[in-house]
């Protein structure tokens, strides 16, 4: 399978609007906030993949290729872990998730087990993506170089993760159909960021 592994983010991201440059700053004072949310994000990440194994499990290749993205995504999780503990910060408590509760939202309701699946997808695959542009971000516009190069590493693997999901959608259904939802759910994800406040305690 073709792995269009690229850190050109700029190119294959899609998104329609980038975040807010005002986030960074916000983000860079509210450090204990901002690695407890990315700690759950990663382990939302993982288990996402876990569940999506078991209920496709007759799908050889997304097994296949999922089961690393659980190992990495777990792995994320523990370097955030070890980034809070190496500071003396605590893991807080799990915030409620508006962006990805948004996204769910906007899943077809009354879809067949196909239009299910491709949502399923195309959530993970905007969830990267818009990871993958947050981190850009950060490994941009922090003053601390330790803390960009922190997030250089996961930006480079959460575009590796957007492209597979897209990919692996493309692989089971119409690829035409799939490009034609890819562009709906672009088009809501911007109308939710747009909608959203500028915060510093979350990624997304
Ligand atoms: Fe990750
Ligand atoms: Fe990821």
């Amino acid at each position: 399978m073709d792995k269009p592994y690229t850190t050109d983010v700029k190119n294959i991201l899609g998104l329609q609007l980038p975040t807010d440059p005002r986030w960074v700053n916000l983000a860079a004072i509210q450090l204990e906030a901002i690695l407890t949310d990315h700690a759950y994000c990663e382990q939302k990440a993982a288990s996402t993949c876990i569940s999506l194994i078991t209920k496709n499990s007759e799908k050889e290749l997304l097994v296949e290729e999922l089961s690393p993205i659980v190992t990495e995504e777990w792995g994320h999780f523990r370097m955030v872990l070890a980034e809070l503990k190496k500071r003396n910060l605590k893991l807080g408590r799990q915030r409620k998730d508006v962006y990805v509760n948004k996204l769910l939202a906007f899943q077809k309701k009354d879809g067949s087990p196909t239009d299910r699946f491709l949502d399923q997808m195309l959530i993970m695959a905007l969830i990267e993506a818009r990871s993958c542009e947050r981190f850009k971000r950060l490994s941009e516009g922090l003053e601390d170089e330790y803390m960009r190069n922190f997030y250089r590493k996961f930006m480079e693997s959460e575009a590796g993760h957007y492209t597979l999901f897209i990919t692996l959608a493309e692989h089971y259904l119409d690829k035409k159909g799939v490009r034609k939802r890819w562009q709906e759910w672009l088009k809501y994800e911007k109308e939710l960021i747009n909608s959203e406040e500028v915060r510093g305690d979350r990624i997304h």
